[in-house]
């Protein structure tokens, strides 16, 4: 199969690919789970993970970020059960392009089992494929779990100085384009 770039090396050594003719039809699939591209069907599933996940002002803007641009990638369990979900997007700073890790959550019956590892692997895999630059992820200081699971992928924290020598003037409008909200963290992978 001819790698162009979209979700096929992510999961590690026990993964296999299903050879499907577009590439946002493509999936990994391990020996549990098998990660993909959302489907239309799939958002009710998505919209209870987010729900469960997320307290009532973020689950708005969640939930409404979906149908933005982007993508969504969502991992499936053994029983064909929507166990998580991560939406990525890209953005131009300075002609450069970037990518974002905006929202990642999963179903409280299927953590710690390390899906959401499994999302952030991915994203990062498909967003450099399409050309990213570094890509970032914003997550409240005191969501230990979140920081966890980015900094086991590689991700570093970046402080304002960091991102003004990366951004310039151009740092506001960053800030937005991650959505990095009071109370949050800017991560980074390069
Ligand atoms: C954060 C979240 C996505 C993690 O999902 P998950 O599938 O349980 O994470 P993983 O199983 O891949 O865990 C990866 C690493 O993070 C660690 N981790 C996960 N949850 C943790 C927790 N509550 N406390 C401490 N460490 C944690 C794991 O121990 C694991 O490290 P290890 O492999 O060394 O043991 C999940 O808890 C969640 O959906 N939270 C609510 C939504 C949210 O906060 N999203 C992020 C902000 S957008």
């Amino acid at each position: 199969m001819p790698d162009d770039g979209c979700l096929s090396r992510s999961l590690g050594s026990n993964h296999f690919i299903l050879p499907l003719n577009l590439c946002l039809e493509e999936a990994v699939v391990t020996m549990e789970h098998i990660l993909r591209t959302m489907e239309p069907g799939d958002a009710i599933k998505i919209k209870e993970i987010i729900d469960l996940s997320f307290s009532p002002f973020i689950r708005f803007f969640a939930l409404h970020s979906l149908d933005d641009e982007g993508r969504v990638l969502v991992v499936e369990n053994q029983e064909g059960v929507i166990a998580g979900f991560a939406k990525l997007i890209t953005f131009k700073e300075r002609a450069i392009k970037y990518g974002c890790l905006l929202w990642i959550a999963v179903h409280p019956k299927y953590r710690l089992k390390g899906i959401a590892s499994n999302l952030v692997n991915a994203g990062l895999n498909d967003l450099k494929d399409e050309g990213a630059k570094a890509v970032f992820a914003s997550v409240r200081r005191r969501n230990f779990a979140s920081l966890a699971v980015f900094k086991k992928q590689g991700f570093k924290r970046m402080n304002l100085i960091g991102l003004w020598r990366l951004f310039g003037w151009q740092t506001f409008k960053f800030l937005s384009d991650i959505w990095l909200a009071p109370g949050e963290v800017a991560l980074i992978h390069t």
